[in-house]
């Protein structure tokens, strides 16, 4: 089957197998990160269609024919996309396992919602996770992506 991800077609074999397991052993794509493996933590978190979504949750064969974003898909001619500057220049993150799915969700949020207040902030990430504990960091970066 052929998977569109980041903008390039792969010939991958899907059939019964995780999207997560196939961009990081197929397509050596390893943002995406293995945290819970049930669909409890966003470490995992890749964009489908522009929503974001678990691919530790996810058959690849339910992504044929579907543009999937990974977090290396989001900067463009060498540029941070604005969301990874305001995280980078933040300090939003400790370890940084949980970061591209945190970035992941708020491109998703803010292509929704371009002025969200704190409460739809925290409610929108509230299936992303940091062990680290950078909550208040995290808030601050997708404020200011946000441009608030
Ligand atoms: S690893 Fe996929 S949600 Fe936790
Ligand atoms: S920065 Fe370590 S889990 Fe979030």
């Amino acid at each position: 089957m052929i998977l569109n991800v980041n903008g390039s077609r792969h010939e991958v074999r899907t059939e019964a197998r995780i999207l997560l397991d196939v961009l990081r052993e197929d397509l050596n794509l390893l943002g995406a990160k293995e945290g819970c493996g049930v669909g409890m933590c966003g470490a995992c978190t890749v964009l489908v269609d522009g929503k974001p979504f678990s691919s530790c949750h996810l058959f690849a064969e339910q992504v044929v024919g579907k543009e999937i974003i990974t977090i290396e898909g989001l900067s463009k001619d060498g540029k941070l996309h604005p969301v990874q500057q305001a995280f980078l220049e933040q300090g939003a993150f400790q370890c940084a396992y949980c970061t591209p799915g945190f970035v992941l969700t708020t491109v998703a949020l803010l292509n929704e919602n371009p002025s969200p207040s704190d409460d739809e902030i925290r409610e929108y990430l509230s299936g992303n996770l940091c062990r680290c504990g950078s909550y208040q960091n995290i808030l601050r970066a997708v404020k200011i992506a946000a441009g608030s």
